[in-house]
């Protein structure tokens, strides 16, 4: 499988929204935690997969705005693990050499997460290889907002015009600013929505949404993901024989 993947080709930026984790732990009788705590194999596996292929960046949606409006016995357990998964994980990130940030609202975090994602990307700042983003109190049209609140800062100072707001202006204040627009986007347990995932990132991204719940999620998944990309021809509305092969 892994063989078949044209390392020429390789999307720079691979986005996942991490589903089905509720779904797997009541499959097997078990609290939704259940299937949280089972999830981090899977996180483990793809960033992994990920940096040994020399992908650049892989965006993690971990929790989005919405979420905050479960019971709150699910967001504090989801919290906690955040914070007991970052410590334990650290290892794991320097082994591949892997870097990581965040995108969201994070000042909404509880303190002890704030401090666990500040001591991470501190530590993992020097690393070389793939960045690992986890996308955290996070949404699409929260960062739509905070980008023309900046933007509307900036015209207000004297330092932009409204003429000089083009795409790439744009695109620079969002939370991704200088990171290349996800290629690939994964959603796992065959729900077919973006669920206010990086709304104006996504604008040409190829979807792939395997019918496999999260913790369930292997390297495996990942190449078939990243082949099935492959096979498609992106015309970014352009015709076929427009395109440059
Ligand atoms: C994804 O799994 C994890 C988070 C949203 C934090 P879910 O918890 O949404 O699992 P399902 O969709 O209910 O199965
Ligand atoms: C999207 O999953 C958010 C994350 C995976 C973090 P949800 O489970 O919250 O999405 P909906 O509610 O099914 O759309
Ligand atoms: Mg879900």
């Amino acid at each position: 499988m892994k063989e078949h993947i044209d390392s020429s080709n390789l999307p720079q930026h691979i986005a996942v929204i991490m589903d089905g984790n509720g779904r797997w732990a009541k499959r097997q009788g078990a609290a939704r935690v259940f299937g949280h705590r089972n999830a981090i194999k899977a996180v483990r596996e793809v960033t992994e997969g990920c940096a040994e292929l020399g992908v650049k960046y892989l965006t993690l949606y971990a929790f989005s705005t919405e979420n905050w409006n479960r019971p709150k016995f699910e967001v504090d357990a989801l919290m906690t693990l955040l914070v007991h998964t970052i410590r334990g994980e650290i290892k794991t990130l320097m082994d591949n050499n892997v870097r990581l940030g965040t995108i969201g609202n994070i000042n909404s975090l509880p303190a002890d997460c704030r401090r666990e994602l500040t001591e991470a990307i501190r530590e993992t700042n020097q690393n070389t290889g793939l960045t690992l983003l986890l996308a955290l109190s996070y949404s699409g049209r929260w960062d739509i907002l905070e980008a023309t609140r900046k933007l509307a800062a900036d015209v207000r100072d004297g330092k932009l015009t409204p003429e000089q707001i083009d795409e790439t202006v744009f695109d620079q204040h969002l939370a991704t600013g200088g990171i290349p627009d996800p290629e690939l986007m994964i959603r796992t347990s065959g729900e077919m929505r973006i669920s206010n995932f990086m709304l104006w990132q996504l604008a040409y991204a190829e979807l792939y949404m395997p019918d496999v719940l999260w913790p369930d999620f292997r390297k495996a998944h990942l190449y078939e993901a990243i082949l099935s990309y492959q096979q498609r021809e992106r015309r970014f509305g352009k015709i076929s024989e427009q395109l440059v092969k």
